[in-house]
């Protein structure tokens, strides 16, 4: 059996080394090391036989969109609500709502698709406008050009959720985004036929999990509740939902004899989730 005879501090500190010897060596001159506020952030990894080297590009993570100004308590990443609509194989001229929206994340990641929104179109603050390999001038000339390909358009984006506060929060987010227009938001419960739009084509959503809004035994009554409305007011629709209530979502499908056609597992925060694709 081989020990391991370094640890990360060991790597951190021989690269650090290497870098600045490096810099000394091509610029003559010694690197100012900052390491609360770096302009420039390497990450080396070791895994087993391997030694990686990389430079981050993006900054702060892609998910931070800019538009939250309202917090949800369960908000979901926007990054993987922007993955849940690629998933569910919708396009922009079908229907879609997300019946839970809470704070409209899902809804508005899907009005950017639609509209060719950039979703990070006025963010300036991305590590590789530091980096002296890019140039700014090109990146401008290419964020001009995307601006110009954004078009908005009457399309069929539903928002819906049960209570006012959360709902006008959407509103807010939706606003700040600037696609408020672009969403049809309402008050409406899930659970309730006669509170759907008609001719439904896709939903997509992060419900409840019963860990933090609703207590456990009724998630599951929740989940069946919704996949029967579901089945009522739109057979045939496709389903993409995101649970870390896993094995109570499976318990609804088999009672409903839902189908799942696909399920992915993404870490969410702190919480194993599962992404379920269904046919309704
Ligand atoms: C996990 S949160 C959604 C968070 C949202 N994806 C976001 O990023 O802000 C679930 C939402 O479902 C709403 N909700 C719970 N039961 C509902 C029901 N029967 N009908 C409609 N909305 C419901 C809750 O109020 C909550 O806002």
């Amino acid at each position: 059996m081989e020990f391991i005879t370094f640890t990360s501090i060991d790597v951190s500190r021989i690269v650090g080394q290497a870098i600045i010897n490096s810099y000394k060596k091509s610029i003559r001159k010694k690197l100012q090391v900052n390491l609360e506020n770096p302009d420039v952030e390497i990450h080396a990894l070791v895994r087993e036989n391997e030694f990686l080297l990389g430079i981050n590009t993006t900054g702060k993570s892609l998910h931070k969109r800019g538009y939250r100004v309202y917090e949800h308590p369960a908000a979901l990443k926007p990054t993987i609500a922007a993955a849940m609509l690629k998933i569910s194989g919708w396009t922009p001229h079908r229907s879609l709502i997300d019946p839970m929206c809470g704070g409209a994340t899902i809804p508005i990641e899907a009005a950017f698709i639609a509209h060719n929104i950039a979703p990070n179109r006025y963010r300036t603050d991305f590590a590789f406008l530091k980096h002296k390999m890019f140039k700014v001038e090109e990146f401008e000339e290419f964020r001009k050009r995307t601006l110009e390909k954004e078009r908005i358009n009457g399309f069929e984006i539903y928002g819906m959720e049960k209570f006012q506060k959360h709902l006008e929060g959407g509103i807010k987010n939706a606003e700040k985004a600037g696609v408020r227009r672009a969403i049809n938001f309402k008050i409406g419960d899930a659970t309730i036929k006669t509170d759907y739009p008609p001719a439904l084509e896709f939903i997509v959503t992060n419900p409840p999990y019963g860990v933090r809004m609703i207590p456990d035994e009724k998630t599951l009554h929740l989940y069946e509740k919704i996949l029967e409305t579901l089945k009522n007011i739109a057979p045939g629709s496709t389903l993409v939902l995101i649970t870390a209530a896993t094995k109570r979502f499976q318990k609804a499908v088999e009672k409903t004899k839902t189908q799942i056609k696909e399920a992915k597992r993404v870490i969410h925060g702190q919480l194993k989730t599962t992404i379920f694709k269904c046919k309704i």
